[in-house]
């Protein structure tokens, strides 16, 4: 068994490595996440996972055969904002409860569980939301053994369970909650009516873990050292002895992509990074030292700027610019993939997220994507996909990255769009506009790493907008750009918070910009969150 510990930062460190026997894949024994239209039903597989046990989401459609036939080692229904009384609240088939897997249910699957077992809930007085406090009954819980019988926890409900389900036994309440979790240890039936899962629950993990491990006596063995072992094996097994082609973006979801295919087939894998030149400051210097010189993956790095910048040249539509970027970086992929001829496998970074959203399983909680998939591939080319990374979360695939040995500043890097700084200038985009976009967004980054803030923010970046404004610098009337500082933090992209970032660190950052870059002399800060703004500006 692989012993784990996480550092300061969530960054899991293993111990030992895990070995596995072909064919031996942690996801032939899952621990499925029912999700029941809780906004946090991502999150609880995500924490499953961060204690070393292999979990997926799945609709509360799942049928008891397809439990058994997944081999599942136990179930846990998340969260939803229903009322199991309502006549559309989201069920599942009781016979879900009678197949001997473990069963934890969380905030609405608690009820859910109590009302098919033989309990009972009811909309009491008794409505809370945030912190409260939580007295555990001091012998015998399995959940929260070994934990502080007075603590804290994270409540969300209007219903309460006001009747445990038969053979249950009550082990924790709260002041306004009189049966905050129930054991059924025979059973194997668990519930609790706050969320393990967030963080201002403190032994929320403990709680997690202790149903993992101790109940249903699931190793830890999901570890970064396993997950590569896997799918070195799969990629191997799948890929044969063909050619692989991977569009290299600088991003961390395609370097991990690539550096496992590579891993598994070596030099059958070659590279392609389109250099568009909207990209970062030193951005394909990077790219080239760390694959081409430090990992030795095949890699054609194509400086295709001039291109790039004639078809964006006069261009101030937003979606005009993100069209013609997305056709031109198709051309010329099409282009390099025909020069290097016979291949047959087309490396995607597709994350687990992504295999969710795109009905990968039929949620039931509504997400809208806003995101144009600039900087995506041709979906005619004549090429089967590997897709190393489909059964990750971001946070996995970071881990990954770290295992294979990726560069600390690669594994952390903050998402960056495809079609790149090009839609961070607003208007026209032409080389003088990029240089000084280019040159801002590298001293804010530097001032946010050098305060220790990078890792904290999802994105931190600059913004070009097409206004100037008067100024005076040195006794002379300036007439220069704005740039705007865009800091976000996010755990998906799909709704972000605009970051608070320290006055000191935003003065610094205002008086390099201003003194360094000659086009601006004016420095703002975005303070919009996501919705109804978006995270880039174009
Ligand atoms: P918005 O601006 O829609 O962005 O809030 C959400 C996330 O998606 C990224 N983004 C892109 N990523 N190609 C990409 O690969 C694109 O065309 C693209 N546009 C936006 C954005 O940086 C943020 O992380």
């Amino acid at each position: 068994m692989t012993e784990t510990a996480t550092d300061a930062v969530g960054v899991r460190h293993e111990a030992e490595s895990t070995t596995l026997t072909p064919g031996d894949h942690h996801e032939d024994a899952p621990v499925l996440v029912v999700d029941l239209g809780g906004q946090y039903a991502q999150l609880i597989a995500r924490r499953v996972r961060e204690c070393g046990v292999y979990s997926e989401l799945v609709s509360s459609a799942i049928t008891p055969g397809e439990v058994s036939a997944r081999n599942a080692r136990a179930i846990v229904l998340s969260g939803g904002p229903a009322s199991v009384y309502a006549d559309d609240a989201p069920r599942v088939d009781p016979d879900l409860f009678e197949l001997g897997v473990p069963v934890l249910g969380i905030c609405y699957g608690m009820q859910l569980m109590a009302q098919e077992l033989g309990g009972a809930v009811d909309r009491t007085d008794a409505a809370e939301f945030g912190r409260a406090d939580l007295s555990v009954v001091p012998d015998g819980s399995q959940l929260f053994r070994d934990q502080p019988n007075e603590q804290t926890c994270w409540m969300s409900h209007r219903d309460s369970v006001v009747a445990a389900p038969a053979g249950a036994r009550v082990v924790a309440s709260s002041p306004a909650t009189p049966i905050a979790a129930f054991e059924d240890v025979d059973a194997h039936r668990y519930g609790v009516q706050f969320h393990p899962e967030v963080v201002h629950t403190p032994y929320g993990m403990d709680v997690l873990r202790h149903f993992l491990h101790d109940v249903v006596g699931a190793p830890a063995e999901w570890t970064a050292a396993a997950v590569v072992e896997e799918e070195v094996e799969r990629i191997r097994a799948h890929v044969g002895d063909a050619k692989v082609l991977c569009a290299l973006s600088g991003g961390v979801d395609s370097a991990v992509a690539a550096l496992l295919v590579h891993k598994a087939v070596g030099e059958q894998l070659t590279c392609v990074f389109v250099d568009h030149g909207f990209l970062r400051a030193d951005e394909a210097v990077n790219v080239v030292g760390t694959f081409d010189e430090h990992f030795q993956v095949p890699l054609v790095h194509v400086d295709a700027s001039d291109r790039f910048l004639a078809r964006v040249a006069g261009v101030v539509d937003p979606e005009e610019k993100r069209r013609n970027i997305g056709e031109e970086f198709i051309r010329v992929f099409e282009e390099e993939a025909r020069r290097l001829g016979d291949i047959r496998y087309l490396v995607q970074g597709t994350l687990y997220s992504d295999v969710i959203e795109s009905g990968g399983h039929a949620g039931v909680a509504a997400k809208i994507k806003s995101h144009h998939n600039v900087g995506g591939l041709p979906d005619d080319m004549d090429l089967e996909l590997v897709e190393p990374l489909r059964l990750l979360f971001k946070d996995e695939v970071r881990r990954v990255g770290a295992e294979l040995g990726l560069a600390e500043n690669m594994v952390w890097r903050h998402p960056f769009p495809g079609p790149g700084l090009a839609i961070r200038i607003i208007g026209e985009v032409t080389v003088e506009r990029l240089d000084a976009l280019r040159a801002a967004d590298a001293i804010l980054l530097d001032e946010i790493r050098k305060a220790g803030l990078y890792r904290e923010l999802w994105q931190c970046f600059a913004v070009l907008p097409a206004v100037r404004s008067v100024g005076v610098q040195g006794d002379e009337r300036t007439y220069a750009y704005p740039i705007v500082i865009r800091a976000v933090t996010s755990e998906d992209a799909m709704t972000a918070d605009w970051a608070y970032l320290p006055h000191e660190v935003l003065q610094v950052i205002s008086t390099r910009i201003i003194n360094e870059v000659p086009q601006v002399n004016r420095v703002a800060l975005d303070i919009s969150s996501k919705p109804p703004a978006t995270i880039e500006w174009e």
